[in-house]
């Protein structure tokens, strides 16, 4: 069964924002294609992807410029070799809400 939490409203998402689920950290981001949320940290090291660059559907970490799927979470470019976590989204009345995909990692 799907957990939503709701994490902000619509207007608060101007481009990226990261916001804190339980212990998780995740990263939305609005685009063209609809909103998207991955967990926040990179999966190579410690940093930020909400810090990092969004261009043709993959966020670039702005540390060593790993990419990922916006939509799966999946590797796209190195140095990373495992995925980052994925959530859904939906809006209702202007309010986001998100339910994770995945498991949090160990
Ligand atoms: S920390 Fe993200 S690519 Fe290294």
């Amino acid at each position: 069964m799907d957990v939503w939490t709701r994490v902000a409203t619509e207007k608060e998402l101007v481009t990226t924002l990261s916001v804190t689920v339980g212990d998780r950290l995740v990263a939305l981001f609005r685009t063209d294609e609809g909103i998207f949320a991955l967990d926040d940290i990179c999966s190579h090291e410690y940093s930020r992807l909400s810090e990092g660059e969004v261009w043709a559907g993959e966020v670039y970490c702005q540390k060593h410029g790993s990419r990922f799927n916006l939509r799966t979470g999946s590797v796209t470019g190195l140095p990373a070799t495992l995925p980052v976590g994925t959530w859904d989204v939906k809006v209702e009345d202007g309010e986001i809400w998100i339910a994770s995909r995945t498991p949090e990692p160990s």
